[in-house]
């Protein structure tokens, strides 16, 4: 699963295309689970099985970070049993995943808060970041309990409390101060469930990204839907505000 970067930097016409840093907006699970007369936690639980064949995908295509929004500051406030069932399965995939991403070289951080977390969830991530902390493979962001707004939040209170001079405090000082330290920016940000919205998230690290909406949900985003998130970044002219 490691990342294979002969491979994976080149598309047909030999051009520079694999992004470097993609996050996706893992949504539709609710809307998976009704369309199939099924309960929504059946929705969550493909959705948490369909992370393993996504993480393999990406990684294989070469991707060097990989960041899934898995849950939102938001989504606390859904009714408790699916909140309950969101936070279990979590902790079952990341206790039973750990090893292999730890074996396959891939390296995983936690985005966003810890102190609303269970303290078993809390354990599992801790472990998780500890034991993969050194690997050199795809870094896979975990973002649980994550917002936009509150990372931003969180940010300027660090700044604050270390006594950062105000004439030191620029753009890259600031990213320094967010959950997503030493990462960069997102190349290729990926929503499915069909809407076209931020929802929160990464609003910092997304100024330049480009946007791919899939109608499919998340349980069901895998193989050739990832093909065809790769052809439409392939087909774009980034442009960075300048005039090419
Ligand atoms: C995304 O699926 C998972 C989380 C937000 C935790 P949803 O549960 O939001 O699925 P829809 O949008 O209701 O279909
Ligand atoms: C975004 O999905 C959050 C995650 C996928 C974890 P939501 O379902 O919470 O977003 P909205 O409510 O449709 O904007
Ligand atoms: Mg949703």
């Amino acid at each position: 699963m490691t990342a294979n970067p002969e491979v994976s930097k080149r598309s047909k016409n030999g051009k520079q295309s694999v992004p470097n840093h993609v996050a996706i907006i893992m949504d539709g699970n609710g809307r998976w689970a009704e369309s199939r007369g099924l309960d929504v936690s059946e929705g969550h639980h493909a959705g948490f099985e369909n992370l393993k064949r996504v993480v393999a995908d990406f990684a294989k295509r070469g991707v060097g970070y990989l960041t899934l929004f898995a849950f939102s500051t938001e989504n606390w406030d859904r009714p408790e049993s699916e909140v309950n069932g969101i936070l279990e399965l979590a902790i079952a995939v990341i206790a039973h995943e750990a090893q292999q991403l730890h074996e396959n070289g891939v390296r995983i951080k936690h985005l966003g808060q810890v102190d609303r977390l269970s303290p078993e969830l809390r354990d599992e991530l801790e472990q998780a970041v500890e034991m993969t902390a050194k690997n050199t493979g795809l870094t896979l962001g975990i973002a649980f309990d994550y917002g936009g707004r509150a990372e931003i939040t969180y940010a300027v209170r660090q700044l604050i409390a270390d006594g950062v001079p105000i004439d030191e405090i620029d753009e890259s000082k600031f990213a320094e101060y967010l959950y997503t330290t030493d990462m960069p920016d997102v190349d290729l940000l990926i929503r499915t469930g069909g809407d076209f919205r931020i929802s929160n998230f990464l609003l910092w690290q997304t100024a330049y990204s480009e946007f791919y909406s899939s109608e499919t949900c998340w349980p069901d985003f895998f193989g050739e839907q990832v093909d065809q998130a790769f052809e439409s970044f392939n087909e774009r002219q980034r442009r960075f505000g300048k005039r090419i």
